[in-house]
């Protein structure tokens, strides 16, 4: 054996021996020692350990902690912010059954505060929870009663319980999770001489909105050992992996964001299966006082122009001016600072004012260092703190800075989000103007101190050894796809986050395309191609034929689009914009287009049924009803048809080549979406009359598809005379149409002679009628009459629902 090997050997044997020496329980009047590392008490399945933990080379804590993680986790400590010296110092039971903690010179630092004549021992159980017994079994003490910032599952949180972020050297930081004046759990953020803000739930949604019932007194909230959070207030969130028997922690992080960790077998790391915050720099500020969060794509911080940081280790402590302002001597000037917000304090609200009248009531206000200002709303909000700044991606919201009017403002020091870029990544020459914090990366400070931890862990031999860098997760989970599926609405911003949404080189996609090779269908946007990437997974590839957008503004769309997530919308993997390409990736949908399947010849084998039809037109309206109501932008389609409507292997549609409207320019240079982008036969009157694009052009489109469905035949080929445009045809079934629909119950024979023949007559007459009364009212030429989405989804749905719950309403 070489002597590498010898060491490991005999580290793992003294390691073994001390394992075994760890105890159980501390009997009343004896004690556990810092410096001793056999002095640990540990929980009966091993677990958990307590005792002392150095957060220094001489400085510790007395704690508990996991003890199979490959980095050590901290879930309690009893003294963080008055650490004892890491030799001579002790813990003792006392006989009244209080836990002692003294320093090195005998000073006692904390005491449990318990007195009782019967304590037993203290005792760490297998929750994580750390008790001393009296006789009889009861508890006198626990520590899950005084958590840190963690929470294990089965220990309460109530109102006067809460959890407080800390860092590293576990000193607390400005976050806090506890119950608010009406009983709803919240995050806070405690900035000092400021007051509390409340950043989660929204502050901004309502009670409705956010799900919770207020003014429940019998306040409590716990981590059930399924991995679900249950509040009084109606609190609830799950972990992705429920239900499995595994090892969660709940942990308020330094950054603000509360996330809920699972550990992995392998290795003992965590993984992240839950969090409050998707996107990090909407945690309230993060970034401190005239700090902006940025997104470099990695969330960072930087200084509004004309400051700087106060310590780039702590960005909490936020930013101080380089020049300060006096109000009577100098002259200022505003810098625009587009796309960005800061949060409240406002020193009064202005509506419908003009931006130059905006600037007067900042100038005439010694205390106005600067505005934010709602272009089109004109709304006003004179700010004297900056705090809470975000910058967004987009967004009609401004700051305006007040800035002494000789203090240069490079372009490169306005903060600006940069989702796909490299620009304000550490390294790059302009680095140097603007400093940058990374929330994924340990602060410096405790990099030092672990790497004396590692020196001084490894010549004593024992647990330290076992150290490693930390890993600030809010990154963490790259789980499959379908398990993390369901309805979930922080899963878009999550799933964009664990890098599924990226952008592609054109060498990767010539690789996965082999060299464009398999081509799919081609259509006016651009030919598509079959790819399989590096991970197996396989995609559709579109070449985009026509861009009118730079690399940059195509960038911004792209990242709107990869935001949309929804199970009836195909989902957008990334793109590429290398020189002249611009591709989009996207999933690969098994069975082809809508078209094919439905207008088959003859030898198609395959023939949608009728509860199929209507589950694709349930589900196209889903999809359009979300992309026109629920998605971060308006999305008009303007090009729904059977050719962009995808049917996956469980014949669930996909509507495809959504929000390509504002990319492609079919051949003219204007970018103007009120060009005809559509399909003759799906087009809306609109599209030639010279009235405004709406989305009403993709319900009326909608209704065509409707009839196609029902029909089995494109309204093109239907009752077809000759050169009739295809605009006459359909106005004229919709006619005929909407007469036979004024008939009453009687003479209902015309029904089964509308729908597709190829049925049998098998098919549902309720949903068949209203399809069909649907079809027709989205099919008004004035749009006004038309349904939105949001109702054509309703209207089916409950159809849809009459008769899962009634089956008697069979086919006629
Ligand atoms: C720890 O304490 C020893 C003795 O008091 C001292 O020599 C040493 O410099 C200290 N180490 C650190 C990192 O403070
Ligand atoms: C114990 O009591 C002392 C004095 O009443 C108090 O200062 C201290 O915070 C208490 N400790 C705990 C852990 O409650
Ligand atoms: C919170 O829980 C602790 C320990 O279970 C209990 O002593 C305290 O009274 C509770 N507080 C409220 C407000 O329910
Ligand atoms: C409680 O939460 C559930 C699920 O989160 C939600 O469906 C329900 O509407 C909520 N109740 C109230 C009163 O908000
Ligand atoms: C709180 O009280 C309400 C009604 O008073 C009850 O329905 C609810 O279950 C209680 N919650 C807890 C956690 O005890
Ligand atoms: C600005 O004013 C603050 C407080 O008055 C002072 O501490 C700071 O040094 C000043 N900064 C400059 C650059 O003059
Ligand atoms: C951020 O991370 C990069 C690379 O990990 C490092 O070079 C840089 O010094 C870090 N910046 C700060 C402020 O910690």
């Amino acid at each position: 054996m070489d002597a590498v090997s010898t060491l490991v050997f005999l580290l793992s044997l003294i390691h073994l021996i001390f394992q075994t020496h760890a105890l159980n329980a501390l009997s009343s009047g004896s004690s556990l020692s810092a410096g001793s590392s056999s002095d640990v008490l540990r929980s009966p399945d091993s677990t958990f350990a307590c005792g002392f933990y150095n957060i220094s080379p001489n400085a510790s804590t007395f704690s508990i902690w996991f003890s199979n993680t490959a980095e050590r986790t901290v879930v309690w400590s009893a003294n963080p912010l008055r650490p004892v010296y890491s030799w001579g110092s002790k813990v003792r039971l006392g006989s009244d059954g209080s836990l002692v903690l003294s320093d090195y010179g005998g000073q006692i630092v904390w005491t449990s505060n318990v007195s009782s004549s019967d304590a037993e021992q203290a005792q760490l159980l297998d929750t994580g929870n750390l008790i001393v017994k009296g006789k009889g079994d009861i508890i006198l003490w626990q520590s899950f009663t005084s958590p840190t910032d963690t929470l294990l599952p089965t220990q309460r949180i109530n109102a006067t319980i809460n959890l407080v972020s800390t860092n590293r050297l576990l000193i607390p930081g400005h976050y806090s999770l506890r119950f608010d004046d009406q009983f709803l759990i919240s995050l806070f953020d405690d900035q000092k001489d400021l007051l509390s803000f409340i950043y989660w739930p929204d502050p901004s949604a309502t009670i409705w909105q956010k799900l919770r019932i207020p003014f429940m007194s019998n306040t409590s909230g716990v981590l059930d050992s399924l991995g679900q959070f249950h509040g009084s207030d109606n609190t609830s969130f799950m972990a992705s992996d429920w239900g499995m028997r595994t090892i969660r922690r709940l942990t308020l992080d330094y950054d603000g964001n509360l996330r809920l960790y699972s550990l992995k077998e392998d290795g003992g790391t965590w993984s992240v299966t839950w969090m409050a915050f998707p996107q990090l720099c909407n945690v309230h500020g993060l970034c401190g006082r005239n700090g902006v969060c940025v997104y470099t794509p990695v969330p960072s911080c930087m200084c509004t122009p004309g400051f700087e940081a106060i310590d780039p280790s702590d960005w909490g402590k936020g930013c101080r001016p380089k020049i300060n302002i006096t109000c009577e001597e100098q002259e200022v000037k505003f810098v625009h600072l587009p796309n960005t917000n800061f949060m409240g304090l406002d020193l009064s609200v202005h509506r419908s004012v003009s931006l130059g009248s905006c600037k007067k009531i900042c100038l005439s206000d010694c205390n106005c260092n600067g505005f934010a200002y709602w272009q089109g709303i004109g709304d006003c909000y004179p700010k004297s703190i900056l705090l809470g700044g975000v910058s967004q991606q987009r967004g009609t919201g401004s700051i305006y800075l007040k800035l002494p009017k000789d203090l240069e403002v490079p372009e490169s020091s306005i903060p600006r989000s940069q989702f796909f870029g490299t620009k304000y990544w550490p390294g790059c020459s302009e680095s140097d103007k603007y400093i940058i914090a990374n929330f994924s990366n340990t602060h410096e400070s405790s990099q030092n101190i672990s790497k004396y931890l590692y020196l001084y862990g490894f010549l004593s031999a024992i647990f330290l050894a076992e150290l490693v860098f930390i890993i600030l997760g809010w990154f963490i989970l790259r789980k499959e796809r379908n398990q993390l599926s369901g309805a979930w609405p922080a899963e878009a911003g999550y799933e964009m986050i664990t890098n599924h949404f990226r952008r592609y080189t054109y060498r990767e996609l010539v690789t996965a395309t082999r060299k464009f090779k398999d081509e799919l269908g081609r259509g006016a946007s651009g030919i598509v191609y079959k790819g399989i990437l590096k991970n197996n997974r396989a995609v559709a590839v579109k070449k985009l034929g026509d861009v009118n957008q730079g690399g940059e503004e195509f960038q911004q769309e792209l990242s709107v689009i990869g935001r949309i997530y929804h199970m009836n919308l195909v989902r957008v993997w990334g793109f590429c914009s290398d020189g002249p390409h611009r591709i989009l990736v996207s999933e690969y949908v098994e069975n082809g287009s809508l078209d094919k399947m439905l207008f088959g010849d003859e030898c198609s084998e395959i023939l949608l049924r009728w509860h199929q039809r209507f589950n694709i037109a349930l589900g196209v309206a889903r999809g359009l009803a979300y992309l026109h109501h629920e998605c971060l932008e308006w999305v008009i389609h303007c090009d729904v048809k059977p050719e962009n409507i995808l049917l996956d292997e469980n014949l669930v549609p996909k509507i495809a080549d959504f929000g390509l409207a504002k990319l492609l320019s079919r051949g003219g240079s204007n970018i103007n979406v009120s060009r005809i982008q559509g399909t003759r036969g799906y087009l809306a009157p609109e599209w030639v009359s010279s009235l405004p694009i709406t989305a009403k052009v993709d319900v009326y489109s909608f209704g065509v598809v409707l009839l196609e469905l029902l029909k089995g035949a494109r309204i093109s080929d239907m009752e077809k005379d000759e050169d009739e445009e295809v605009e006459m045809v359909l106005g004229r079934i919709v006619r005929k149409l909407k007469e036979n629909l004024q008939l009453d119950g009687t003479e209902q024979y015309w029904i089964s002679d509308f729908i597709d023949a190829r049925l049998e007559g098998d098919f549902n007459y309720l949903q068949a009628v209203t399809m069909m009364k649907l079809a027709v009212s989205c099919l008004e030429e004035d749009r006004s009459r038309r349904p939105t989405m949001e109702s054509a989804t309703e209207m089916l749905v409950s159809v849809d629902e009459v008769t899962s719950t009634n089956r008697v309403a069979g086919a006629v």
